[in-house]
């Protein structure tokens, strides 16, 4: 494989991250206690993402993905059934709107549904001509799903600071799906994973929305409609940033990765 394709010495990645560790070593500012969160957050993501070599990406990964995909589940038949069982109390909150909350429900639960196996092959580099089918399915699901989560979200009559935040939701898993498949048709396969694992984060946005929602109930704090904006902005700004940390601080310690 290309070094390139590897992430290699003359990657956009290294180039990238070689300017990165010249800029630290110039200022040297890594005492210990960075040094040490930087270490945890670089084991947590080695487990999570490995070399392009196709070793394995090891026990860590399947129980994350193992963890999400029971999420996924318990979301799917505690929230997403009950409106294919044309349940009454919850269509009337989309009158109107059905054939867009039909249409969002059924293609998220796809791409929900999907991504584990999408991300355990493609980390695995295992019975690739799969990963290339349920990815291209996970993609198209994504699509569909994000335009009718989208004109849900302008058309919402929560709020319009609740439907800025379930747009820009939308508009994150467009732009990680996007780029994701820009990055595989150019063979940029290190880019290409970090792009899906944050694809489906933005994915698990609305499980996570649920859970939010749930805890801020069971603890009591602010009304309903507080409730549900703080949680369309929160379910996919933070696990976003905190991928990100884990994504950006491996490359910190990888010697591929190194200026020396
Ligand atoms: C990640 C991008 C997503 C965006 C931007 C998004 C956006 C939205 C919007 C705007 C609504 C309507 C809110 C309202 O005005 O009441 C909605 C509802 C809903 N969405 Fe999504 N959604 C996303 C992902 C998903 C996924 C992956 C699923 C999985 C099936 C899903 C399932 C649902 C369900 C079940 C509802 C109905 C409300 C509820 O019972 O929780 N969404 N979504």
């Amino acid at each position: 494989m290309a070094d390139s394709a590897k992430g290699g010495e003359g990657s956009a990645d290294s180039i990238f991250y070689g300017r990165r560790l010249h800029l630290h070593d110039r200022y040297d500012v890594a005492g210990s206690t960075t040094q040490t969160i930087v270490r945890f957050l670089s084991t947590m993501s080695t487990a999570a993402i490995r070399r392009t070599d196709g070793s394995n990406p090891g026990w860590k990964v399947l129980v994350v993905l193992g963890l999400a995909g029971i999420a996924a589940a318990v979301f799917l038949v505690v929230f997403a059934l009950p409106y294919f069982k044309l349940d009454p109390d919850k269509l009337s909150l989309y009158r109107g709107k059905e054939g867009w909350i039909f249409l969002h429900i059924a293609t998220g639960a796809v791409a929900l549904s999907l991504g584990p196996f999408v991300l355990w092959h493609g980390l695995k580099r295992r019975r690739m001509m799969l990963h290339r089918r349920i990815g291209a399915a996970y993609m198209i699901a994504v699509g569909f799903s994000s335009i009718a989560g989208f004109y849900l979200a302008i058309h919402t009559n929560i709020g319009w600071v609740f439907g800025m935040g379930l747009a820009g939701l939308a508009t994150a898993w467009v732009a990680t799906t996007g780029l994701a498949y820009i990055c595989i048709r150019r063979r940029r396969i290190e880019q290409h994973k970090e792009w899906m694992i944050r694809s489906y984060v933005v994915t698990l946005a609305f499980v996570n929305f649920r859970i939010l929602v749930g805890v801020l109930q069971a603890a009591g704090v602010g009304t309903n409609v507080e409730q549900l904006t703080a949680a369309s902005w929160f379910c996919w700004a933070v696990p976003l940033l905190l991928a990100e940390l884990i994504l950006q601080s491996r490359k910190i310690w990888r010697p591929e990765f190194s200026s020396k």
